[in-house]
């Protein structure tokens, strides 16, 4: 295949060494350092990540073999033994950390609670007692669907101390959604509350759950513990249904951690696909548990001192490796924050940062985007100094929102660490060391070791630098998805076989487009359904949405494909603008002008579309597929139950006529 995947026209050439204090004190301090790491991990792999298991976890059982790959099939430390809630819980009791706050949370309406490890591993016990009486056994799957109160953790480590895999279903999901996943993972009991604090609202949870388990909705769901958190007044089913506190009342606070095997599984997280029922992806303990320890402890430099604020929901992979089990696998102090900037108080993220003393701060370009649309002066207005670390996820940063984050939130001093990973890695694949790795704005720079990561075409060879292709994995890492939950065909199908094995090598790919540049960074460049043809020249969404987001009038952009019949397909750009701006045509053609001025003419949109705000799911991701069908005039088809607030998608119909 010679054609490229995706034509890269963004040139961006910026570069940001790490500050000296900062590489200094940091776990991983050079370039060098970095470089030699990669080597021995990419010589042999399984000694890298065996030394590591040996000196990061506690083991019941050591393994006998570290990796048994059947391809696509892998097992990491096959024979090993370990509970995951004991390597966040239990061992840390044994030091001086026993008394360190483990989970500090606030509330929305301004509560708040701090849990040390000591306290938080007797909220687990409990909760793992009260599951127990309820009949949950060792293999049997929990659903938890909860705000973001404490009780969310407490209950992802409760099922691991049991050996129940938990599948987390976020708390914004509609009662069918909730019940689809109910029945895939065939879940025995779920944990909810009354409700939740969202954005100066109640969100109702318990309802939903009712509405789901209606009519034999979901048969094998037997129990139901609700904890009590909005005190809306809520329907209790006899027999059914069970207060939390009541519950928790009647049990002991001792409750040993079972045995795991390293290969049993941990949870089941569903993603949704372009196309049918979400896939249930599979994650297991040993592997799981080491790669989510290690990956934040070098890529987010985690030392006992830090306050560490992951802003994603428990919902999404983010919440499960990077707020519960890999801080607290490292015995770090992890925050959790039930509220999003509101009418109320658009500045409480910067509220919250001061009041704590955050010195990590780890959220998504759709949050900075916000940031930088509502003002300046609200993190102007609180005292951040603090910060010393930052970090993104979720999709490609703008490089102007790089930008902004690096100057008003982290004063030029904060590196900045744009990690791309999917719910199906587990964790962190491509990321800055940021000790040791110069950044460049809008690339996650390199792999972490022990990840084979490459740029190859369709035929698996790797592309030019500078040329777009698909980004893939070559080798298994211990974070791996082991499976789509009761489709291990649909596992094979959909992630390793788009680019066809080759002499025994397999290619991990899940979608992505990507490009690496003279130095070996990796450019992701969105995904690669979404990619624009333009007369036979192949565009990225990402390229095009940061050029106009560099005109000062925009505040957020999404662009897609509309046909034509000259070019194939030309761009067609919904723009959101920054406060004091207003969506004139001279404006409209500024803007052409401007992505035609800053990437080339044959990027230039054929029409623009100004609108108050673009259609988001949940986690923040642009719906790009009903924003194709709103182009090309068409109803929009498909599943919008994603969607986060769907009067965005009325107005943009109606803005249309
Ligand atoms: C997709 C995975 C992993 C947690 C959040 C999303 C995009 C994610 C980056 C990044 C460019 C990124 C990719 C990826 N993505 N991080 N730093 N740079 N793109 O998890 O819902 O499984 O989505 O998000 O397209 O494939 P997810």
């Amino acid at each position: 295949m010679s054609e490229p995947t995706i034509e890269s026209i963004l040139q961006e050439k910026r570069l940001f060494t790490p500050p000296s204090e900062f590489s200094q004190q940091a776990v991983i301090k050079s370039q060098q350092e970095y470089q030699a790491l990669y080597e021995k991990a990419k010589s042999n792999p399984e000694q890298f990540w065996a030394e590591l298991a040996e000196t990061e976890l506690h083991w019941f059982e050591k393994w006998n073999q570290v990796l048994d790959w059947n391809p696509p099939f892998a097992k990491w430390f096959v024979g090993g033994k370990l509970n995951i809630a004991y390597n966040c819980l239990d061992r840390h009791l044994t030091t001086w950390r026993k008394n360190k706050a483990a989970l500090i949370w606030e509330g929305e309406p301004g509560d708040s609670r701090t849990y040390t490890y000591a306290q938080l591993h007797r909220e687990v016990c409990l909760m793992a007692n009260v599951l127990k009486q309820l009949g949950v056994q060792k293999g049997d799957r929990v659903a938890i669907y909860l705000p973001m109160i404490p009780e969310a953790a407490i209950a992802m480590l409760a099922c691991a101390r049991i050996g129940a895999p938990h599948s987390v279903v976020f708390g914004g999901f509609s009662a069918e959604a909730l019940k689809t996943r109910l029945v895939d993972a065939d879940a025995k009991v779920v944990i909810t509350a009354d409700g939740g604090f969202r954005k100066d609202k109640i969100v109702s949870l318990k309802p939903e759950v009712d509405q789901a388990l209606a009519n034999n909705g979901a048969p094998n769901v037997k129990n139901v513990l609700v904890v009590q958190r909005t005190e809306e007044k809520v329907h209790i089913e006899p027999g059914r249904d069970h207060w939390w506190h009541d519950l928790k009342a009647g049990v002991a606070a001792h409750c040993p951690a079972e045995v795991m095997d390293s290969e049993d599984m941990l949870f089941i997280l569903y993603t949704s696909g372009t196309t049918g029922k979400p896939k249930g992806v599979v994650h297991t303990t040993g592997g799981y548990n080491l790669y989510t320890h290690t990956t934040l402890k070098w890529a987010f430099d985690l030392k006992d001192t830090d306050v560490y604020w992951c802003t994603a929901d428990v919902g999404w992979i983010t919440g499960h490796s990077y707020i519960v089990y890999g801080p607290l696998s490292n015995g770090a102090t992890t925050l959790m924050y039930e509220g999003a900037p509101r009418p109320s108080n658009p500045g409480c993220m910067w509220d919250v940062v001061e009041k704590y003393g955050v010195t990590i701060f780890y959220t998504a370009p759709t949050a900075i985007r916000s940031f930088i649309k509502m003002g300046e002066h609200y993190p102007n207005a609180r005292d951040l100094s603090s910060l010393r670390l930052l970090g993104t996820v979720g999709e490609p940063i703008n490089p102007e929102a790089w930008m902004w984050y690096h100057r008003i939130i982290g004063r030029e001093k904060c590196p900045i660490v744009d990690t791309w990973w999917q719910t199906e890695t587990g964790g962190f694949m491509i990321t800055p060391l940021p000790g040791a790795i110069p950044t460049k704005p809008g690339s996650a720079t390199l792999p972490f070791p022990g990840i084979l990561a490459d740029v190859v075409d369709l035929d698996g060879n790797p592309v030019k630098a500078n040329e777009g292709g698909y980004l893939v994995v070559k080798y298994p890492w211990p974070g791996m998805m082991r499976t789509v939950y009761g489709d291990p065909d649909r596992f094979r199908r959909t992630y390793w076989e788009h680019i066809a094995p080759q002499d025994g090598q397999y290619f991990y790919f899940a979608g992505d487009g990507a490009r690496k540049d003279d130095d070996g960074y990796l450019w992701v460049m969105g995904r690669v359904d979404d990619v624009i043809n333009v007369a036979g020249h192949r565009l990225g969404t990402m390229e095009v949405e940061s050029a106009l987001v560099s005109h000062p009038a925009v505040a957020e952009a999404a662009v897609v494909g509309r046909k034509d019949e000259v070019k194939g397909s030309e761009v067609f750009a919904f723009v959101s603008l920054e406060g004091d701006y207003e969506g004139t045509e001279a404006l409209s053609q500024e803007l052409k002008q401007h992505v035609a001025h800053e990437i080339g003419a044959i990027a230039r949109p054929g029409e623009i579309r100004f609108t108050d705000a673009l259609p988001k799911t949940r986690s923040g991701k642009i719906m790009r597929r009903l924003l194709r069908n709103l182009a090309s005039g068409e109803d929009v088809a498909g599943d919008t139950s994603t969607l986060e607030d769907r009067s965005v998608l009325d107005k943009l119909r109606s803005s249309g006529e």
